[in-house]
């Protein structure tokens, strides 16, 4: 059986209707405050993207993502009738490139990409340039499709002498550098990227949400929502203009909601993890959701059991000792385990813990700890999304006919945390009701972000064309 403590600490993980509705409610305050100004904690992002594709698209692409697990160059050869095909290769981002200068980190992909032209070869004609898409994952105040500065690193990166540049040029610079004759003509995010590979394979999706290394989410909606952008601005998107449309995709950079800590959940756990990382203060939400952080949530669980004399009878090890000293893929094996013993297994394994001092209800604590951390990582994946919903008014209250909501996700933590969509629709059911619930489609939309960037690439090359 659990010792008190466990009771103890639920409240911050276990949440009650009420909870989560408080949380979504934060979540539209904070979605509207990012819309009528500049530098809010939830950036609101304009993408310059104006539509969804509709699966008709035909072209050849080059994609590049940065700000996943890999680096990842790709040819995207988008088909038409909702079909493409990819060749792609993963290179590793090491911690020196991540925390250097820039200008050697963005020399180390156009390396990249020039090794995958050498070495995968190009199908793409070579009259001009090779136009590329450039997923990258990290807040961007974005100005036009292929314009945008950088804001701040999340997710552990921290390259120098980047923030406020302009990363297209950033990059352009290294390709021209090394005279590779590819030409950046799309920035995306890939929650953005998501959200248009899903309409292009499944139908207009209204979200695209990440849940990996970081949690993120784009959604489309009216231009003239962006209240920031000045009517001057809204009037001229919607008549003509560059970016010609009613519509736009707004990436919310949701993982910073409540950096001012009013409703969240925060445990000292979560504060520990805080407190120690290179971003302190900074992106509240994506650490309690993200699969870069809860390994490490679970960790600090672990070691103030241990420290409690609940625990390995208070024994630790070097692996539970270290900082990040294992990652999520821990919890989603403690998740996925079928018995105590397969779990056990794991403990000595993974975290190196004596035998000796493993009982049944240690490996009771360890899988509670788990448990608890993805569940409420879910909870609070289905807050987000429920507040795109209700805030776009797409909760079925309208009176046109009801189509239901699509939402594309991908990442890590979707991908392989057990149970993670069953407990996000259990979340949701608590917060929109059943039927609420059930308008809502969740799907893969796996390494969506190439795709997506050979969209975006696509309409930037369409639109440079209209221009001559
Ligand atoms: C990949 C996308 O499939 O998923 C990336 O191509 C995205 O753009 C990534 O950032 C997110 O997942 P993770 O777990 O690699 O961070
Ligand atoms: C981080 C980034 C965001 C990205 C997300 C998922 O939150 O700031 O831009 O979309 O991670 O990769």
């Amino acid at each position: 059986s659990l010792p008190d403590l466990c009771k103890h600490y639920e409240p911050y993980f276990i949440l009650h209707e009420d909870k989560l509705k408080a949380i979504v409610r934060r979540f539209r305050d904070e979605f509207e405050e990012g819309l009528a100004e500049y530098g809010q904690d939830m950036a609101m992002v304009p993408s310059f993207v104006t539509g969804v594709p509709d699966g008709t698209e035909e072209g050849t692409f080059l994609a590049l993502d940065l700000g996943g697990t890999n680096l990842r160059v790709c040819e995207v050869r988008l088909l038409g009738q909702h079909r493409f095909e990819i060749k792609q290769q993963k290179y590793k981002v090491s911690d020196e490139l991540k925390k250097g200068q820039a200008v050697i980190l963005f020399d180390y992909i156009a390396d990249s990409v020039d090794n995958f032209l050498t070495e995968i070869g190009s199908e793409i004609g070579t009259e001009g340039p090779l136009h590329l898409g450039f997923t990258f994952s990290f807040p961007v105040e974005q100005t036009a499709i292929n314009a945008g500065k950088l804001l701040t690193w999340t997710k552990g990166f921290a390259a120098q002498n980047a923030i406020g540049h302009d990363v297209v040029k950033l990059l352009q610079d290294a390709f021209d550098r090394k005279h590779i004759h590819v030409q950046c003509s799309a920035l995306v995010n890939d929650t953005v990227g998501t959200l248009l590979s899903r309409s292009y394979q499944n139908g207009p999706a209204l979200i695209g949400a990440i849940f990996g290394t970081g949690t993120n989410g784009a959604f489309i909606d009216e231009v003239k929502t962006v209240k920031k952008l000045g009517q001057e601005k809204i009037q001229e998107a919607e008549r003509g203009g560059e970016h010609a449309g009613k519509y736009m995709v707004l990436n919310t950079e949701w993982g910073a909601m409540d950096n001012k800590r009013t409703t969240l959940p925060i445990s000292i756990f979560d504060n520990k993890v805080d407190r120690e990382s290179i971003n302190p203060r900074k992106q509240m939400f994506e650490k309690m959701v993200s699969g870069m952080y809860l390994g490490e949530v679970s960790r600090n669980i672990l070691l103030h059991f241990i420290d409690s004399g609940l625990l390995f009878d208070g024994f630790s090890s070097p692996v539970l000792n270290t900082h990040y000293g294992y990652d999520t893929a821990f919890v989603s094996k403690v998740e996925g385990a079928k018995d105590n013993a397969e779990i056990k297994r794991i403990i000595l394994q993974d975290l190196g813990v004596e035998a000796d001092h493993v009982t049944e209800t240690c490996i009771e604590i360890v899988r509670w700890a788990c448990r608890v951390v993805a569940t409420r990582a879910s909870s609070l994946a289905a807050c987000a999304v429920a507040a795109v919903v209700l805030h776009t008014g797409n909760d079925g209250s309208r009176a046109e006919p009801d189509r239901g909501v699509d939402v594309g996700m991908d990442g890590s933590v979707a991908e392989f945390l057990p149970n993670f969509e069953t407990r996000v629709r259990d979340a949701l059911r608590l917060i929109l009701g059943e039927s609420g619930e059930k308008r809502i489609s969740l799907g893969l939309a796996k390494d969506g972000s190439g795709i997506g960037a050979a969209l975006t690439a696509l309409q930037a090359k369409k639109a440079m064309d209209r221009r001559g």
